[in-house]
Parts: structure tokens; C-alpha cells; sequence
């Protein structure tokens, strides 16, 4: 079974080759600016960018009659109806990431038939949940006047921010293990993100999304409790697992 986590002929450290590192070193310390390396030119570099930039995007505007009235504050009670626009979008957004990290989970572990001690079907579930609470925030964006496929700001930072958890799954190389631990990165944020958001649709008198996404925070928290538990007793049970010989000699010549 591919764990990666064998003792192999790894030369990544500078421990392979004591001679080298000294040397490497001694380079390191005569390329280093006489000016010191703070940080504050870095700093300072970016608070130029950072004060020329633009917005990373904005909300578009109502595409229905009815959302129109929407924002304009009729039946929303809240002030910035744009606000909750966005972060309906933004869970829609990771939403979409969590049905296709469990989607390349599944491609893995039915790759991987030595790893049938996780439970596929469950696995399946909480894809298809995923889904489901993909589109059920589609329909209430729907419903506020609002496009499910427009890129708000915090959908696009979203994207951004969840793009290493999808590598580190597609990647052939990555074992189970390694793709439970960006699950979980995965299903803590899930699980925060609801409830930010029912937080804030209750805040703005939106009492049907509030039991709606309640139903659905109820499932992230059976999710993260069943990755929480994989993992730990996989990492728990590779420890216990009989050591693959290996003659460390040649890793340590210099
Ligand atoms: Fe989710
Ligand atoms: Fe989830």
C-alpha cells in the first residue's frame, strides 16, 4: 500500500551530505545584503501594490424584478443585501471544491483497493451531500434576485484559497491519508463557513435559510467528525504497522 510515509533514499535534508551543507551555508551567509533582510523592504513594496490595487471584484446587481426590490431593502432586513449575495456565493463556491475533493477521494480509493478500511459508501454520501448543499444555496441565491454563477469577491478568494487542497488530492502521488488531511482542512472550514452564514441570513430575517442551512450544518458535522476519525486512526495504525526494511548507507554519503 502507498502511504508515503516509508524511510526511503530521501536527500532533501542538508543532514545527506554534511560536507555540502557546510559549504551551503557559508554561501547563504556571504549572499546576504549588508542591509539586513527585515522584511520592511518587502513590506514596503507591498503597501504600494496594496494601496494601487483594485477591488478583487464586486456583487452584480439583482437579475429579477423581485430581487431588485430585495435590495432595495423591502424584504430584507439587514442593510447590504450585497453582503449576504456574496457569502451565499462563497459557500456555494467551497460547496463546489468539497463535492469535487470527496469526487477525486473516491477516484483514489477506488484505485487503492488496499484501502478498503474506509467506508466508500459513506464516502459517497458526504460527496452527494456536498452537492446537494451546493445547489440548495444556488436556489436561495435564486431566490434573493441573484446569479448562481456569478464570481462575487469572496467566491473568488474562496477559489483561491481551497485550490491546494484540490492538488494535493489530484496529485497520483498523494496516499489516502495525505487526502483525509486536506478533507478535514476542508470540513473545518465547511463547518465554520455555515455557520457564519446562517448567522448572518438570520440576522437579515431570512428565518427559511436559517432551518434550511441548519439541516446542512447538522451533515458538515457528521462529515468532520467521520475524516476527523479516519485520519487519526490511520496515522494511529501505519505507527503499528510492520517497518518496510531499509539500509539507510547510501542516503548518508556525502
Ligand atoms: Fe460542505
Ligand atoms: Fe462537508
Amino acid at each position: 500500500m502507498k502511504t508515503g510515509i516509508e524511510m526511503g533514499l530521501n536527500r532533501t535534508g542538508i543532514g545527506t551530505s554534511p560536507l555540502a551543507a557546510k559549504a551551503s551555508i557559508q554561501g547563504a551567509e556571504e549572499g546576504v545584503p549588508l542591509a539586513g533582510i527585515d522584511g520592511s523592504g518587502m513590506a514596503r513594496v507591498r503597501a504600494d501594490y496594496v494601496r494601487d490595487a483594485e477591488p478583487i471584484g464586486t456583487v452584480p446587481p439583482p437579475t429579477s424584478v423581485k430581487g431588485a426590490v430585495l435590495s432595495a431593502g423591502q424584504l430584507l432586513s439587514g442593510k447590504r443585501p450585497a453582503v449576504l449575495l456574496d457569502k451565499l456565493s462563497e459557500r456555494l463556491a467551497f460547496e463546489r471544491t468539497g463535492t469535487r475533493l470527496y469526487e477525486a477521494l473516491i477516484a483514489k480509493m477506488e484505485a487503492m483497493p488496499a484501502t478498503e478500511k474506509l467506508p466508500l459508501e459513506e464516502v459517497r454520501r458526504f460527496h452527494d451531500e456536498e452537492r446537494a448543499h451546493m445547489q440548495l444555496v444556488a436556489a436561495a441565491i435564486e431566490r434573493l434576485g441573484g446569479d448562481p454563477t456569478a464570481e462575487t469577491p469572496s467566491a473568488d478568494v474562496d477559489g483561491v484559497a481551497s485550490m491546494g487542497l484540490l492538488q494535493v488530492i489530484a496529485d497520483p502521488r498523494t496516499s489516502i491519508l495525505h487526502s483525509l488531511h486536506a478533507i478535514h482542512i476542508a470540513e473545518l472550514a465547511d463547518n465554520d463557513g455555515w455557520l457564519l452564514l446562517i448567522q448572518l441570513a438570520g440576522s437579515m430575517g431570512q428565518d427559511e435559510m436559517v432551518t434550511a442551512f441548519s439541516a446542512a450544518l447538522d451533515e458538515e458535522e457528521e462529515h468532520l467528525e467521520s475524516v476527523r476519525r479516519w485520519m487519526t486512526n490511520g496515522v494511529l495504525a501505519e505507527a503499528q504497522r510492520e517497518a518496510a526494511t531499509f539500509e539507510p548507507g547510501e542516503a548518508h554519503a556525502t
